[in-house]
């Protein structure tokens, strides 16, 4: 283990599911994501979200960072910062800021932020749902509750709802994984009223891909 590491109980831990699901096609995400069309998917959340100036604004799995760097663009009077468990993802997320202010990426698990209680005004998680095991659903997405202050918001995007037969073959093979199956369904509405959220369901579209891509608004109660 790692003396130096800021964080020395994280430093060898290698318990997550990294953004394309192997360590070694991590330089290929961008591609693999701006061929699923990811980048709109973002827009759309962003644009959800209404983010203010002053905001404190947190992606929970940012991976390589380009929601959390999108959303610092779309209101450059925010303060935003993204986390994910995995620091090779991180270093490529710093190398995108370009030197841009207001932005920080930390190393942390959804289901377990450094952050006290009601800190946040917006928590982001964008297609990192169904990168968690099942039973880390529940407690990762606690987390987003207890960071947002009372009146915050909780904006998710990800692969819920139902299977249908359009599903393309690649959306099949992926909703066979274990760790989507608490995504389809229901489970996605039972996760946010477990949490103690209202939640409403904004957007759902087919994905050839991915399946369905639902869109939840999910606020903390005043
Ligand atoms: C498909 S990527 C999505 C990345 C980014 N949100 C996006 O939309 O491009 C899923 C991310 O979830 C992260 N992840 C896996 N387990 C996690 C956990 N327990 N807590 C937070 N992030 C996790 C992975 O490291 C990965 O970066």
């Amino acid at each position: 283990m790692s003396k130096n590491h800021p964080h020395p109980v994280l430093a060898d831990r290698h318990d997550y599911l990294p953004a394309a699901g192997n360590d070694l096609l991590l330089p290929a995400y961008e591609l693999i994501s701006r061929l699923f069309g990811t980048p709109a998917l973002h827009d759309r959340l962003i644009e959800q979200a209404e983010l203010q100036p002053g905001h404190r604004v947190i992606e929970i799995g940012c991976g390589t960072g380009s929601l959390t760097i999108k959303a610092k663009r779309a209101q450059p009077a925010a303060e935003v910062t993204g986390s994910d468990p995995d620091p090779k993802a991180l270093a490529r997320a710093e190398r995108k800021t370009h030197g841009l202010r207001g932005i920080r990426f930390e190393r942390a698990y959804a289901q377990e932020l450094p952050h006290p209680d009601k800190e946040f005004d917006r928590v982001f998680s964008a297609l990192m749902l169904h990168h968690i095991p099942v039973d880390i659903k529940g407690p990762a997405i606690a987390e987003a509750f207890r960071v947002l202050r009372p009146g915050g918001r909780l904006h998710l995007l990800d692969i819920g709802g139902d299977t249908t037969p359009a599903d393309g073959f690649l959306a099949r093979q992926i909703q066979r994984s274990h760790s989507i199956a608490g995504n389809l369904g229901d489970g996605i509405p039972r996760l946010l009223e477990a949490a103690g959220f209202d939640y409403t369901l904004l957007d759902s579209h087919p994905h050839r891909h991915m399946g369905r891509i639902v869109y939840y608004r999910a606020t903390r109660p005043a």
